[in-house]
């Protein structure tokens, strides 16, 4: 890793300076629809064989987030029937934690001659252009996950059809003053030149 980072304005310098936040750090105020378009746009610049845009992002704000809540806690009710009020609750009050919550999605062709993989591979992608657009408009974000991802009943009740993926939680905000920056590691333990045998 060079010693000194190239120059803030460069696109490169957003992407090596990228940092999750955590949503008990993500502040009013939220996005706004333009800030969305853009991270969205750069979502559907991700490599997509076939043309097929998976990416899909439906955004949870206001009161909306605590209606959400209450999918998310009836999920984790059902799924885990003898969850105790208090987890509950935590479960409930979930959306609440940053001015946005995105729940980030695949449209998937099952059967397509592009592979399912190649498909999930390109609404990931996505996803990561997503979280740095939105951190390069001077916003924070995490991807979180959990079980409720996988409940059929959340996602028809986000919109999704039953062969939709939802690929993780986004939490959106103004990210605190003191946001975590953790160390990186060197590179160069991750790539290799190959030569011939
Ligand atoms: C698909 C996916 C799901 C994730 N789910 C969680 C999660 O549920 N909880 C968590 O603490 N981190 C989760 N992470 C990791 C965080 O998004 C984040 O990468 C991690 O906190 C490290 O921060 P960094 O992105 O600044 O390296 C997930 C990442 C991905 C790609």
């Amino acid at each position: 890793m060079p010693d000194t980072l190239p120059a803030p304005s460069t696109a490169l310098a957003a992407l090596l300076s990228r940092a999750s936040v955590p949503p008990r750090l993500l502040q009013a105020p939220g996005p706004d629809d333009i800030t969305l378009g853009h991270a969205v746009a750069a979502a559907l610049r991700a490599p997509d064989h076939g043309g097929l845009r998976p990416s899909r992002f439906v955004c949870i704000e206001g009161d909306a987030r605590a209606a959400f809540g209450a999918v998310i806690a009836a999920s984790l009710l059902r799924r885990l029937p003898d969850t105790p009020p208090e987890r509950l609750d935590l479960e409930r009050a979930k959306p609440l934690r940053a001015p946005l919550l995105v729940a980030a999605g695949a449209a998937l062709r099952p059967g397509h001659r592009i592979p399912l993989w190649e498909q999930q591979a390109t609404a990931a992608a996505g996803v990561m252009n997503f979280l740095n657009a939105i951190e390069a408009q001077g916003f924070g974000a995490i991807w979180l996950s959990s079980g409720a991802l996988d409940d059929a009943e959340v996602k028809r009740a986000l919109g999704f059809v039953e062969t939709d993926m939802l690929l993780g939680w986004i939490y959106v905000g103004t990210p605190a003053p003191d946001r975590p920056r953790p160390p990186r590691p060197d590179p160069d333990g991750f790539w290799r030149r190959w030569a011939p045998a």
